[in-house]
């Protein structure tokens, strides 16, 4: 037996937070999968253009949103491209993914590292032409001290649920002077640790600590870890916070 079919559950429908858009999920049995691996799943089978499977990441006791398999793995759009214009190389992408980010960053001949958990991902990014690694953000990350830039793009705050250790971490890892570019929500919206899941028609994923952090929400978690917030900006509707280690 493997992890994927090692648990059949029946979902009770308050855990799930009521009937949602993949049906009413206390009628149906779900596997119930590490995140990593149903994650992953996901990834190979988007990337591979086979059936679309419709994904969607669930905060507990809240809304479902769907999963931007298509996002991740398609190419950088014209938001994505402001955002990286103000990324010095060689850039840290932390929680890369497939890697959409580091290959326009390789394209235009910046160097940079992805570190991204799910091997899916980190083969998929190297697939693409970037350098990314099977690596935590929070275990031993190579040439830490020496980045000139760290992106925490598409929702990446979120990443283990403590934004303010996030930063403090990302602080770490540039060089002094260095940047952090942040992509936070829109102004208004709180900053809070969630716990969240991702959901299909047929498994979910067990629970996992993530956060939300508001536009106006990221300059105070920036000074507590040591960073200057320098700018927020709007790009084509999505909103980002640029951040500097002093000197
Ligand atoms: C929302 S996806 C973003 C993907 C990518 N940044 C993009 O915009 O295309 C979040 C990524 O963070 C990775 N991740 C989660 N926790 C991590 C950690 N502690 N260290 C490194 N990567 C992590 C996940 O595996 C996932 O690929």
């Amino acid at each position: 037996m493997n992890a994927h079919d090692a648990i059949e559950r029946r979902l009770p429908a308050a855990d799930a937070g009521g009937a949602g858009a993949l049906g009413d999920p206390a009628r149906r049995l779900h596997r119930l999968e590490p995140a990593e691996l149903l994650y992953g799943r996901l990834l190979a089978s988007a990337a591979a253009g086979g059936e679309p499977v419709e994904a969607r990441f669930r905060i507990a006791q809240g809304r479902s949103q769907k999963l931007p398999l298509g996002r991740w793995l398609g190419p950088v759009d014209a938001t994505d491209r402001a955002v990286l214009a103000h990324a010095e190389p060689p850039v840290l992408d932390i929680g890369c993914g497939p890697g959409r980010h580091l290959a326009a960053l390789a394209a235009a001949g910046h160097d940079g590292l992805g570190l991204d958990l799910s091997p899916v991902a980190v083969r998929l990014a190297r697939a693409r032409g970037a350098e990314a690694i099977l690596r935590s953000v929070f275990a031993d990350v190579p040439r830490a001290g020496t980045w000139r830039s760290a992106l925490l793009l598409d929702g990446n705050i979120g990443i283990g649920g403590a934004p303010g250790a996030l930063l403090a971490r990302a602080r770490a890892l540039i060089a002094p002077g260095g940047i952090v570019l942040v992509e936070t929500e829109p102004p208004g919206v709180p900053t809070r640790r969630v716990r969240v899941r991702l959901e299909t028609r047929a498994a979910i994923s067990t629970w996992f600590g993530w956060a939300t952090v508001g536009a106006d929400g990221i300059a105070p978690l920036a000074r507590a870890a040591g960073l200057e917030p320098r700018a927020t900006f709007a790009a084509g509707g999505r909103w980002f916070a640029r951040l500097e280690r002093p000197r």
